[in-house]
């Protein structure tokens, strides 16, 4: 049909998709942020919009991807047979991806930094071997654009590749190896006496706890964890084949992506209530409490080698999925070569992540809004942009593609489950979305 490159399979496909859901998102922002936000009623808000939000839309972005066999952009246009207007959520989708995958480098920096420190074995001898650490990088901008440096290089490396020597080749052996840490980091935890906390604070739902903005964070990170809104599910959607089947795919995705960040919150916050840390302490969460817990453990300065290690490769399966977007949008609109258009949109955002280096030294007090340029970024993309993006997907296949999509979807012999998709789509979804925002900003506007 054309000459795209395509995954070699289904699995690869579906360690690529996996790839780019479990990231960062999983092991560092969705700790943090049920922390900030009191607990288990954020969890089961955060297991709705996953359900009902989140897993449809992957459907429709994926959908789109493998019919449109294009670019963000492009795929609306093939799927008009002209020039959509539709088009514009792909411009939405990279303006996302600049922006996410800035600050994104950075916290992969940090992670690398930490790697540096375990395999130099500052993580041993006690509690207090693992305090300061994470305030002292912060304070150091020279640090932190080593590691950004370092991080934006190999995702760079990665994407040069390509599809099948680039992105297959490297997920296929970073995820297998991340779950078998995970799950040997989950079995210690079971130990461990916060444990019973843990499970509590993440599954007792305390809805007194939750507020104004908590909801729209909940949607926010729905999108964010599974890659939605930008463009990336449309983008490797168009490397599968036509004989592949989406929903199985997408649920299977969006499983086990539920299911890391879940297994990570409970390794995280049986750290945090064995050792009475903080459970609100921020973005700087994940870096406080794994330290901790490495240092005290027998064989923990191995385990942190480890851990850091992968957290690092899930973080690089995300950052390769996020740069893919641009690059394949500039490499087939623009025609310009992958290895120049790789380098230039690379390096462009590599200097916007200076802003998210500085935010925690030189630029602390500068504030927007009250963010700093780290804050913003993270909110203007993960509870607007993305959350934008997936509503005109949503919309977009419910209203315009319409029931053929759906039959397509899910197969001319269940054409219930075909309705019930698309009035998720047309409906339910869009304005899930639509009242989270605008509450969100009444609320704001009134305050
Ligand atoms: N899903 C990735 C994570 O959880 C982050 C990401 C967001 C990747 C948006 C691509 C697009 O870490």
């Amino acid at each position: 049909m054309n000459n795209r490159a395509h995954w070699s399979g289904r699995l690869a496909f579906i360690l690529a998709a996996t790839g780019s859901a479990i990231g960062l998102g999983n092991i560092w922002k969705f700790p943090y942020i049920t922390g900030v936000n009191g607990g288990g009623a954020f969890v089961l808000i955060y297991l709705f919009c996953i359900a009902l939000v989140g897993l449809p839309i992957l459907i429709a972005e994926l959908f789109i991807g493998k019919e449109g066999q294009a670019n963000v952009v492009d795929s609306f246009n093939n799927l008009e047979d002209k020039k959509s207007n539709w088009r514009i959520t792909g411009f939405v989708g990279l303006s996302a991806a600049f922006l996410i995958l800035s600050f994104y480098s950075v916290v992969g920096g940090w992670v690398l930094d930490f790697e540096l420190r375990s395999l130099l074995m500052e993580f041993s001898g006690g509690t207090n071997a693992a305090k300061g650490v994470l305030s002292e990088l912060f304070a150091s901008p020279y640090r932190q654009s080593i590691g950004h440096t370092i991080f934006m290089l190999l995702t760079i490396g990665i994407v040069l590749g390509g599809v099948k020597n680039g992105l297959e080749k490297w997920t296929k052996l970073l995820m297998p190896a991340l779950f078998i840490l995970l799950a040997l980091l989950f079995v210690n935890s079971l130990f461990l006496p916060g444990f019973k906390d843990a499970l509590a604070f993440l599954f007792l739902p305390d809805f007194s706890k939750l507020e104004s903005h908590s909801v729209l964070e909940a949607v926010g990170h729905s999108f964010f964890t599974l890659s939605l809104g930008m463009g990336v599910m449309i983008t490797y959607g168009s490397y599968l084949k036509q004989k592949e089947s989406l929903i199985k795919t997408a649920i299977m995705v969006a499983f086990l992506d539920t299911f890391i960040a879940l297994i990570a919150g409970l390794v995280i916050f049986s750290i945090v209530f064995t050792y009475n840390l903080e459970p609100s302490g921020g973005p700087g969460l994940m870096f406080q409490t794994l330290p901790q817990l490495f240092s005290q453990m027998t064989g923990g300065s191995l385990l942190s080698i480890a851990f850091f290690l992968l957290v690092s490769f899930a973080a690089l399966s995300s950052s390769v999925s996020i740069l893919e977007v641009v690059v394949n949008y500039f490499e087939e609109t623009k025609k310009v070569a992958r290895k120049k258009a790789t380098l230039i949109v690379g390096f462009v955002i590599y200097l916007l992540g200076f802003l998210t280096v500085f935010s925690t030294n030189i630029l602390a007090d500068f504030k927007i809004f009250g963010l700093s340029f780290f804050d913003l970024f993270d909110r203007i993309s993960s509870s607007y942009l993305l959350p934008i993006g997936g509503l005109l997907i949503s919309l977009f296949v419910g209203w315009k593609l319409s029931l053929p999509a759906a039959v397509k979807i899910v197969g001319e012999d269940r054409k219930i489950f075909a309705h019930a998709l698309l009035w998720i789509l047309r409906v339910i979804a869009p304005l899930a979305i639509v009242i989270v925002i605008v509450d969100f900003v009444m609320k704001h506007i009134g305050a």
